[in-house]
Order: structure tokens, then sequence, then C-alpha cells
């Protein structure tokens, strides 16, 4: 059986990953979350895991430096990495969304700025609806945008919604709803094949 190497989204959804995977029977006797380390096998080295930011999951996915990888639909949706997306694993759901200030119209006549960590979803959302924004790329913090006056609202995932509200900003609009994906680079899909596929069934037994 061939091994598989593993992206996994680091941050907040890590340690739901690794509980899965644990629970699928996956054991990553030397994994600590606080650890410098980024590679990890896992006790009977069928997974090579690797640690990555979220955003460059579906890079390593789909240039098959990862065969597989755990990541939000978020960065998926941001990224249309050329892969296959396999399984939903339910956790990290949250909801991606338009905000801004209670009362900001979003079908003006001027063009819109919008602020986001995912501007290419942040277009493709606006141009959908016929609506030009233009577009401000934050790697954080993105809340402060309209605050400080830096662009009229943004793009973000909400789920709690607790830092909208604490920056006295509102849901002015749902989008999609975020989880957790397993995607899967095409050319393992079939040169791997026995092993990806055991890899998702053992992955579905751990979410039953
Ligand atoms: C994320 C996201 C929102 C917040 C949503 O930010 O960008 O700001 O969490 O969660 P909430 O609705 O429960 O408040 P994160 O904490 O990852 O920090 P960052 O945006 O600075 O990267
Ligand atoms: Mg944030």
């Amino acid at each position: 059986m061939d091994y598989l190497t593993l992206a996994l989204a680091k941050g907040r959804t890590a340690n739901n990953s690794i509980n899965l995977l644990e629970k699928a029977g996956f054991h990553f006797d030397h994994f600590r979350e606080d650890s410098r380390k980024l590679v990890f096998y896992d006790k009977d080295s069928l997974i090579k895991l690797i640690f990555v930011k979220a955003v460059d999951v579906p890079t390593y996915v789909e240039n098959g430096a990862a065969d597989v990888g755990i990541v939000g639909k978020d960065n998926i949706m941001e990224e249309q990495p050329d892969v296959y997306e396999l399984l939903d694993l339910q956790f990290g759901q949250c909801k991606f969304a338009v905000a801004g200030f209670t009362g900001t119209g979003l079908d003006t006549d001027r063009t819109l700025t919008v602020a986001s960590k995912y501007p290419a979803a942040a277009k493709k959302h606006f141009h959908r609806k016929g609506i030009p924004i233009d577009t401000i790329k934050l790697n954080g913090s993105v809340e402060l945008a309209p605050v400080i006056g830096l662009a009229d609202v943004i793009v973000d995932i909400v789920e709690t919604g607790n830092t909208l509200r604490e920056n006295g900003l509102t849901v002015l609009e749902e989008m999609e709803a975020i989880s957790t994906r397993l995607i899967v680079n095409k050319a393992s899909f079939t040169t791997k094949s026995d092993s990806v596929h055991r890899f998702i069934d053992t992955l579905k037994k751990g979410l039953e």
C-alpha cells in the first residue's frame, strides 16, 4: 500500500482534524499542537501529515506535493484548485457573509470597495449579482476595514458573529455555508486509488 501525504490546515480547525483522524484510527504519537514540527507520521506509517497554512492546502494538493488535503471550503472557493472535493467533514461550520455597518446599501450605483481575505470569492459573489466592486486584499482583522474607512464592506467568514458585534458591524448578506472538506489530487486519485479509497472509507467511519 502506498502511504499518502496529507496536507492539513493549521489554525482553528487543526484539532478537529486530528481528532477525526484519531477517531478513524490514524494515530500520530508525536503530534503536539504546540510543537514547531511540520511533518508527522502516523504509527502505522500510512499517512505522512504535513502542517501548512490553510490558504496553501489547495496549492499543495493541486500540485501533487500532497495527495490529499483537509481544508475549509472558504479556502477552496478562493483558490479554485483543480482537485476533487470528495467529503464534507462537517466541522468548522460557519458562513461566508458580506458585512458592514447596518444600513450600508449593497446595490448602489457607485462601485463598492470590499476588503477581504477572499477577494476572488468576493468578486465572484458581487459579479454574479451584477454589482461592480473594487477589492482590497487583507490577511486578517478584516473587520477593521469599514471601521477605519478603508472599505465600504467586508466579505469574511462568520462563526459566532462576535467579531462583527464587537466592532459594531453586522451581516448585510449571507453567502455560502462553509465547512471543512477533504480534497484529493487528481493524479493521486488514479495512481494511488487503493490508498485514497481506503483513506476516504476510513474517514467516513470516523464521521459516523
Ligand atoms: C476569523 C474570521 C472572522 C472571525 C469569525 O478570524 O476572519 O474575523 O474569525 O468568527 P466569529 O464570528 O466567531 O467572531 P480569525 O480569528 O481567524 O483571525 P484573522 O481574521 O485575523 O485571521
Ligand atoms: Mg478575522
